[in-house]
């Protein structure tokens, strides 16, 4: 274990030698310009990259699959960029989320972290987000909802798929609406890649904690409690509420909040608890300011954010 032992495993180091400080470290890269591999070129290209590596995914992705303009300064779009796996973030129930650094080896222009966001396919997700949210979500392809019936495994890719495109799309159009939400680079099945709601000097990269984890004083405390309002009020106008709210879903990235984790965002008119859940929200974040010492009203909240819904 490290000097300091943290207190579960360090989940910026890649699986590999997560376990085993006696790992080698993944390959470097190979420079372009390397000049003693001879050979076709895409064979000493491929060559190049570790296990933990992969060719950039961005232009293998159609337009509608990626993030919405304009497009921030630090999205890396160059054809040349690799994706190196730096570690697991969280795996959860539903969705493993990882550390991914994409970047124009050699050129420190070009390099950006993102929080890769894999939703499982696999027998042991839980559906446990599946009823009460997809009420007012259609399922065209009729092979698609026999599938999700039988929960097949094709059922199973089809549900993991779904979950991820309405993350992406409401992380599209909250990020566009102003709603502290991490910008949504793209989606390739099941997976988002999403800006990365931390610090990093380059070589140590420590994510965001979760509110839940946070100990703030009485000023930022006031001052996160207003960012929760008025995130929860943008959403309410364009219709909607996040639906799984809590302060295990909303990241302290310094001073600023930052909302997660927003697949089963709700749609407040179309879905029949639409209401319930915009309570259940309002509830949830009072009561963890309230824990913290402010005097937050759930009741308050929610009435506002219902006569700014309709
Ligand atoms: N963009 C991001 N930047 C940094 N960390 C992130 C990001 N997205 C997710 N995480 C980390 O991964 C965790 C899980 O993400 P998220 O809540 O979206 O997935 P989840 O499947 O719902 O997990 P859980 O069941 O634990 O809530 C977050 O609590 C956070 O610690
Ligand atoms: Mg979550």
């Amino acid at each position: 274990m490290p000097e300091h032992d943290p207190p579960y495993p360090d989940p910026y180091l890649p699986p590999t030698f997560a376990g085993d400080p006696r790992t080698p470290p993944p390959r470097r890269l190979r420079r372009h310009d390397d000049t003693d591999d001879a050979g076709p070129v895409t064979g000493v290209l491929d060559a190049a990259l570790a296990e933990d590596q992969r060719w950039s995914t961005w232009s293998a992705v159609e337009k509608g699959q990626r993030g919405p303009e304009p497009r921030p300064e630090w999205v890396v779009t160059a054809d040349a960029a690799v994706d190196t796996e730096l570690g697991v973030l969280k795996t959860g129930k539903e969705a493993d989320v990882f550390l991914v650094e994409r970047a124009v080896p050699g050129d420190d222009a070009r390099r950006s972290l993102l929080a890769a966001k894999r939703y499982r396919d696999l027998d042991h997700r839980a559906f446990r987000r599946d009823t009460v949210y997809t009420e007012d979500r259609r399922v065209r392809r009729t092979r698609d909802r026999r599938a999700l019936d039988r929960k097949s495994r094709y059922g199973r890719q089809v549900a993991a798929g779904q979950w991820a495109a309405a993350e992406f799309a409401a992380l599209g159009e909250l990020w566009s609406a102003g709603v502290p939400v991490p910008y949504p680079v793209q989606i390739d099945g099941n997976e988002i890649l999403m800006e990365f709601v931390g610090t990093s000097d380059g070589t140590v990269h420590e994510a965001a904690p979760r509110l839940a984890r946070t100990r703030p004083d009485a000023d930022l405390l006031a001052s996160w409690w207003d960012q929760v309002r008025d995130a929860m009020a943008v959403l309410a106008r364009l219709g909607y509420t996040h639906g799984d709210l809590s302060p295990y879903n909303v990241l302290a990235d310094g001073d600023r909040l930052v909302v997660i984790d927003l697949p089963q965002v709700v749609d407040l008119v179309a879905n029949p608890f639409g209401t319930e859940l915009l309570l259940r929200d309002c509830r949830t974040m009072a009561a963890w300011f309230a824990s913290r010492g402010l005097d937050a009203d759930a009741d308050e909240l929610f009435a506002a954010l219902l006569a700014q819904a309709w």
